[in-house]
């Protein structure tokens, strides 16, 4: 099958499959959900969160009128309501005066921004990378750091994985890819958003670089 036959939500997935399994095997990530790095680690990790989702859904109302991103734009995928829940139980309620965006961080949340303003369909790699993943392996995240911090279930400090809105996550994933199915551009704009979608893992891993300098594992030597 040459690659325009091929559904755009697999090409999508094909094109960042390699750097999902970096993404989820990076070294922050297997030690943070392993134990060694304690619940700081955490803590600065989902203020990052904060900054990326923040880019990501500030320009919701635009995008909403966006004749191509608007399918995506799903009040029952926002975060950053509960992300907010979370960082005030994480770090108390004085959180937004305490937190910072890594370098990586600000320079991800840049790019988000561009896209949101100039670039609709590069806005949806963004969108894909992000949503997609904290539908999927999120759910990992939230079981570990909830017996690791002992985190009440489901509740404040891992709301950020927890989408009360979507009854049904498979079937939700389902019609996401529907939509990246159906996406009306072209080829050469679609071969852009995978370059997107590349550049957005990228970023991912970048933030993962400077949070593992920030929080080494303690390594036997
Ligand atoms: C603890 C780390 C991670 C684990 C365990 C994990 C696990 C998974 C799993 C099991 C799926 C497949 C779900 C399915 O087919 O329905 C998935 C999909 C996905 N993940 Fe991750 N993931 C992790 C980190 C990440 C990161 C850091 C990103 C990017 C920021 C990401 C982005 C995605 C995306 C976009 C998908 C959807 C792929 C598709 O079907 O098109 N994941 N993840």
């Amino acid at each position: 099958m040459s690659d325009t036959a091929v559904p755009f939500s697999t090409r999508i997935r094909s094109a960042t499959e390699q750097q999902h399994a970096e993404a989820e095997n990076s070294s922050f990530i297997t030690d943070m959900l392993g134990g060694g790095l304690g619940i700081a680690s955490y803590r600065r990790y989902t203020t990052q969160l904060w900054f990326i989702y923040r880019a990501l859904e500030s320009r919701w109302d635009a995008l909403a009128n966006d004749p191509v991103a608007a399918p995506f734009i799903r009040p029952e995928l926002a975060r950053t309501a509960a992300l907010e829940r979370d960082l005030a139980h994480l770090l108390g309620p004085r959180w937004r005066a305490d937190i910072a965006a890594l370098p990586a961080t600000a320079a991800y949340a840049a790019r988000i921004e561009e896209c949101a303003r100039d670039w609709p369909a590069g806005y949806i790699a963004h969108h894909y990378t992000r949503y997609l993943g904290d539908l999927s392996g999120g759910q990992v995240i939230r079981g570990a750091a909830e017996k690791l911090w002992d985190l009440p279930r489901r509740g404040d400090g891992v709301r950020f994985y927890v989408f009360e809105d979507i009854a049904n996550p498979a079937a939700f994933k389902r019609e996401y890819r529907a939509l990246l199915d159906e996406l009306t551009v072209d080829e050469l704009e679609l071969r852009r958003v995978l370059d997107e979608g590349r550049r957005a893992f990228a970023l991912n891993t970048a933030v993962f670089a400077e949070l593992a300098a920030e929080f080494p594992a303690r390594r036997p030597s």
